[in-house]
């Protein structure tokens, strides 16, 4: 059965949308249409249209959301939606060399999400940008595994 499957982008520099690109070409070729939101200015209704996220998001700062889904997380913690019909997956953009912070964004976001019920469909994906590897080239095999998983959830 086809998903309905939102993949949702906090970005600085705008990798973490190259990667929302390939997530969802990965999910077109496997029969899944799936519309990919810039958080800026993104209300929290928007969890109401999909029963499945996937939240693509770097990491700034100390550990910090990007500029432009910080004001989404604020407004989360404000509505403290109902998300418990929700599945979701992560796949964070980071840097090892900030191994204090390593993907932070990723799990601050999962940690939104769980408190507010929503369900984790696998592991929080986290790219390294200092392992030479590009993430938009992780990102289809990722999307692949991370649809198996939610179609067996
Ligand atoms: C000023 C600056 C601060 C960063 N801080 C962190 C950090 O705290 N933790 C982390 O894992 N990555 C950090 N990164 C790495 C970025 O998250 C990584 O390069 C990512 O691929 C950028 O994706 P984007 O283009 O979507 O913003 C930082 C990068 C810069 C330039």
């Amino acid at each position: 059965m086809a998903e309905q499957i939102t993949i949702l982008v906090s970005t600085m520099t705008g990798t973490a949308e190259l990667v929302a690109e390939e997530i969802a070409d990965a999910l077109a070729a496997k029969g899944e249409e799936a519309e990919i939101l810039m958080m800026d200015d993104l209300d929290t209704d928007i969890l109401s249209i999909s029963s499945a996220y996937i939240i693509c998001t770097s990491t700034y700062g100390q550990g910090d959301i990007p500029d432009n889904g910080q004001a989404f997380v604020d407004n989360l913690s404000i509505a403290a939606p109902d998300l418990s019909g929700i599945k979701y997956g992560v796949f964070a953009l980071g840097d090892l060399t900030y191994n204090q912070t390593f993907c932070n964004a990723g799990n601050l976001f999962d940690a939104a999400f769980t408190k507010y019920g929503a369900v984790r469909v696998g592991e929080i994906m986290r790219h390294d940008a200092s392992s030479g590897e590009l993430p938009e080239d992780q990102a289809g095999e990722w999307a692949e595994e991370w649809l198996e998983r939610l179609k067996a959830a």
